[in-house]
């Protein structure tokens, strides 16, 4: 994939080793939060087991993922708006997709991600949770992986061992990681520098840590509204974080940029 600065999309994997860690909350509102920063930004919910990334932007586009797989249309033609302008390319769940792409379908749908992404700023791809051959592709396709680690002693272990899968299977050196559903910045940041600590001593990878999200009621409350955090509570703890994590992980767009896009949607 090529990046922002040849004038393509900077595609973010977002992955975790233990599933529930909140990569998707942490996908969606990122996709919102650098939206909100003027970027043209696709979100896409390539977690085939259970897709939901719509159901956090209160979407449920007739088409999916499962029609550009069946070759029904390209992926252009399933891509709705979100809030702040975003793209949403929707995942399916249950039957269509098998939790297993065969190899050909794997193929076109990484072949459809890089010809779309000429159209976006940024692509940020929502996979599933683990070591699964399909988020270690999609993994492997991204200019960046981005890792959801939470404080949980299972997290950190599966986190550690789904780093090691990229780092030896697929050839992946370089990580982002977001500590979601912490204390605090600093705490964050201790779980942050123990985890490169153990990962560095193990194997040549490189780390870097894009921010903490703080756990928040407000995140689950969004979830229960069918909404995104950064959309119906902008001034939350961790909509405030995610709008500082966007920031690390991505330049800001242009100012004139950002002026259209606020003409076009409002200054949402
Ligand atoms: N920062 C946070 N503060 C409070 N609750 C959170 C936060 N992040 C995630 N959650 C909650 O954790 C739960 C799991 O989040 P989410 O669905 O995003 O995880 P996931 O890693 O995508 O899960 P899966 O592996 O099943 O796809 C949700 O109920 C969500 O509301
Ligand atoms: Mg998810």
């Amino acid at each position: 994939m090529s990046e922002t600065m040849n004038g393509k999309a900077r595609m973010f994997a977002v992955t975790s080793g233990k599933g529930g860690v909140g990569k998707t909350n942490v996908a969606v509102n990122l996709a919102v939060a650098l939206a909100k920063s003027g970027a043209r930004t696709l979100l896409v919910d390539c977690d085939m087991g259970v897709a939901n990334a719509g159901i956090l932007l209160g979407l449920n586009p007739s088409m999916t993922l499962a029609d550009l797989l069946a070759r029904h249309c390209e992926l252009a033609d399933i891509i709705v708006p979100g809030p702040c302008g975003i793209g949403l390319a929707a995942g399916h769940s249950g039957i269509g997709i098998g939790s297993t792409l065969s190899q050909a379908e794997r193929v076109r749908l990484l072949k459809a991600l890089e010809t779309e992404a000429g159209d976006y700023d940024h692509v940020i791809v929502d996979t599933g949770a683990g070591i699964g051959a399909e988020s270690m592709a999609l993994v492997a396709a991204a200019d960046r992986a981005l890792i959801v680690l939470a404080p949980e002693p299972t997290a950190f272990m599966d986190a550690y061992a789904l780093v090691k899968a990229l780092a030896v299977g697929q050839g992946v050196s370089d990580f982002t990681v977001v500590t979601n559903l912490v204390e605090s910045d600093q705490a964050g940041r201790a779980l942050f520098d123990h985890f490169e600590s153990v990962i560095t001593r193990f194997l040549d990878v490189r780390l870097d840590h894009a921010g903490s999200i703080p756990e928040d009621p407000y995140v689950r409350e969004a979830v229960r509204r069918k909404r995104c955090c950064m959309e119906l509570f902008p001034s939350a703890r961790a909509s405030k974080a995610m709008t500082r994590v966007a920031a690390r992980i991505a330049p800001a767009a242009p100012v004139a940029v950002r002026a259209t896009m606020e003409a076009m949607h409002g200054a949402c």
